[in-house]
């Protein structure tokens, strides 16, 4: 049976992948045989292994075109994890529109292109939320909260520079209302191992009301039980992204983080299926049920690679 599996990272985000050690170890345990590599090594033979799991090669956001040529290149000779049409659509946090046309409650957001007016691109938000007393200017592809920004309504010129400088770099920018609730509940984030619900985490707001932002550290989480009303929105998240990409299996992985919009609802702020943080220090029996996926899948993918 093909189990040899390499555990994707880069080597300055290997340090705050606080899951990497419990699921290497959760690998031994289930006959796995886990190897933990940094996607920019050049000496790597990506055909030796069965199948290529990301995990936390986070600062590819500092080189998407040459990260997204690495994910192609895995592709061709072995499994990558999660498949390549998936990450490549979960980067782009567009993807909260198809999520919306499914009929997924998700954080209201307005779209903007480089090339538009910063002013009037902002003004037609505020305009559309005349009740929003604070927003939110990100870009659409990011992470670990690099270049997310809460504005007040009465700081437009503030906000207007910070979507204008995104739009500058060619960067496709949301705007959004700020989802106040998170300041007295946090968001949830819902951690899925092929289809199935694990565990849940708190993470504080991130955005503080002086203009801080603040990174998602350890420090930021704690362990969650997530509500009914959660686990439905969360559930609908995946399978309207399942269907959206003619998925034939679960995902092997996948997390869900929602706020609670003005009438206490939860909504989509994120939805990660490329390399999320799994935080299974918060839930230690976690990486057992994750290594006992991921031994499932390899045996399916080396079945499939047989009979072809
Ligand atoms: N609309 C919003 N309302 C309230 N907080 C938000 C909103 N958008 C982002 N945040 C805060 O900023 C953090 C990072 O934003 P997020 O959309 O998760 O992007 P990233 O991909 O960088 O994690 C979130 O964890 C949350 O604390
Ligand atoms: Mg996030």
């Amino acid at each position: 049976m093909g189990n040899h599996l390499a555990l994707v990272t880069d080597m300055p985000s290997l340090v705050i992948d606080y899951d990497m050690p419990l699921l290497f170890d959760a690998c031994q345990e289930v006959g796995i045989k886990a190897e933990i590599c940094s996607w920019q090594d050049p000496d790597i033979a990506w055909d030796r292994f069965d199948a290529v799991l990301l995990r936390s090669p986070w600062r590819y956001v500092d080189n998407l075109p040459q990260f997204l040529e690495w994910c192609e290149r895995v592709s061709n000779v072995t499994s990558l994890f999660n498949p390549l049409p998936v990450v490549r659509w979960n980067l782009d946090k567009h993807y909260l529109a198809d999520l919306a046309g499914a009929g997924v409650p998700v954080v209201p957001s307005r779209f903007v292109p480089p090339g538009a007016d910063p002013v009037v691109a902002l003004r037609a938000f505020l305009a559309e939320h005349d009740g929003a007393e604070e927003f939110v200017v990100k870009p659409a592809v990011g992470a670990y909260s690099r270049d997310v920004q809460r504005f007040s309504r009465s700081a437009e010129d503030g906000a207007v520079a910070h979507l204008g400088k995104l739009l500058d770099q060619d960067q496709h920018v949301i705007v959004q209302p700020y989802l106040d609730a998170i300041d007295r509940a946090g968001e949830t984030d819902l951690i899925y191992f092929d289809g199935v619900y694990s565990h849940a985490i708190r993470k504080r707001a991130l955005l503080l009301p002086d203009g801080t932002v603040d990174e998602p550290t350890q420090q930021a989480r704690a362990a969650r039980a997530a509500t009914k009303d959660e686990r439905a929105v969360a559930a609908a998240a995946l399978d309207a992204a399942a269907a959206h990409l003619k998925l034939r299996e679960p995902l092997l992985y996948g997390r869900v983080d929602l706020v609670r919009g003005a009438d206490d609802k939860p909504l989509v702020l994120e939805l990660e299926l490329g390399e999320p943080s799994l935080s299974m220090p918060f839930a230690k029996a976690s990486a057992a049920r994750f290594a006992q996926a991921i031994s499932v899948r390899l045996e399916e993918t080396s079945l499939k690679r047989k009979t072809r």
